[in-house]
């Protein structure tokens, strides 16, 4: 089956055309970084007017990339939540469209189950596994049994890590998005010159917290001569993420033997992040568990992940109403419920 794929979530416009849910075609994302740069953040707004411009282009050159035309495709994929409800609401309305206009199923696709099974278009991952999904707006550790079924292990209490990344950067002014300068400048680092808190560490349970280490961080940013030199943001930067990646690796541990899950997936964008890549690989390694990354490219925002849910729901027969929805709030337990039984019938 060929599917194309629409994201427009958050701050990146993105399609992709993707057969069979696992040989990517095409895949195209336009982001938008340099228009929210400026405001230390996304404006939702602009974000919205943004993929309404970007939307219809990304579509076309995914197509190009991809050999194919419009008519080719069999089915339509977006993600429908969680996230900005006017970005959202771009994408569902434009691939609601398509699929009215050219008579093909549609499905609305959950932003973190297309982060969680973006790996799948790279590797042959065995069910069930630990998925560790970080990106700007989650920190949530869930066990995976099949395509569909999802178990929440785990969650940020607060922040989200990549939001803690994004925000720890704004207040030393090194602008958004914070992650990959924050993730740059610690090579360089010192980080145990800036000893920051590791919340929820030692408490029982698989819950996060982040808002902590980002208060703790700022304190430590006051004290200091102003402004910061180079060395001191890379000790900063160090000591932030040495403290983020600690407790992400520690409680993805306990949740993998906690839940007897010999397999973790890190996905999300800050599953870019090198050392987190590093740890995860050390410690979950070092018990004998096998560790998957996406590429770079399939961690961040793109539209290819979602094909891989996209194309099993369709191909099982599950699509979603012409009037879809967007949701800008949508726990990934509730996406399941109809397609229990699904999972359960192809065990
Ligand atoms: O998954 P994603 O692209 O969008 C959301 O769904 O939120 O994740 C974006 C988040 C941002 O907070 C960004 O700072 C973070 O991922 N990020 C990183 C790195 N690259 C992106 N965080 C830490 N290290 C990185 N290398
Ligand atoms: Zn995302």
């Amino acid at each position: 089956m060929l599917v194309l794929a629409i994201e427009s979530s958050c701050d990146e416009t993105a399609a992709a055309l993707v057969r069979d849910g696992r040989q990517v075609l095409g895949n195209v994302i336009a982001s938008q970084v340099d228009i929210h740069a400026e405001y230390g953040g996304v404006v939702p707004e602009l974000a919205a007017r943004q993929h309404l411009r970007a939307c219809p282009l990304v579509i076309e050159q995914a197509l190009r990339q991809g050999g194919a035309t419009l008519e080719q495709v069999e089915g339509v994929a977006v993600t429908c939540g969680p996230g900005l409800i006017g970005a959202l609401l771009v994408g569902v309305s434009t691939a609601t469209a398509l699929a009215y206009a050219r008579r093909v199923p549609l499905v609305g696709v959950h932003h973190i189950e297309g982060h969680i099974l973006a790996i799948l278009l790279e590797q042959r991952v065995e069910f069930p596994f630990l998925a560790l999904a970080v990106s700007g707006g989650h920190t949530h550790l869930y066990r995976v049994d099949a395509i569909g079924s999802y178990q929440l292990i785990g969650q940020t209490l607060d922040d989200a890590v990549g939001e803690a990344f994004d925000k720890v950067a704004k207040m030393t002014g090194l602008g958004y998005p914070g992650g990959p300068v924050i993730d740059k400048l610690a090579q360089r680092g010192d980080a145990q010159r800036f000893k920051f808190p590791r919340p929820m560490l030692h408490k029982p349970g698989c819950n996060f917290s982040f808002s902590g280490i980002k208060t703790a961080v700022l304190n430590q940013v006051k004290k200091l001569p102003q402004p910061l030199d180079e060395q001191t943001l890379c000790d900063i930067a160090a000591g932030f993420q040495a403290a983020a990646v600690e407790v992400l690796v520690s409680k993805a541990l306990r949740a993998a033997q906690d839940n007897d899950l010999e397999r973790v997936v890190v996905a999300g964008g800050v599953a870019c992040n090198s050392a987190l890549r590093h740890e995860c690989e050390r410690r979950l390694t070092a018990r004998g568990m096998e560790v998957f990354f996406p590429s770079p490219l399939l961690c961040a925002d793109n539209a290819a992940m979602l094909a891989v849910a996209g194309n099993y729901y369709l191909e099982h027969g599950y699509t979603s109403p012409l009037d879809l929805n967007a949701r800008a709030n949508w726990p990934l337990q509730t996406v399941t419920a109809p397609l229990q039984g699904l999972a359960a019938a192809e065990e």
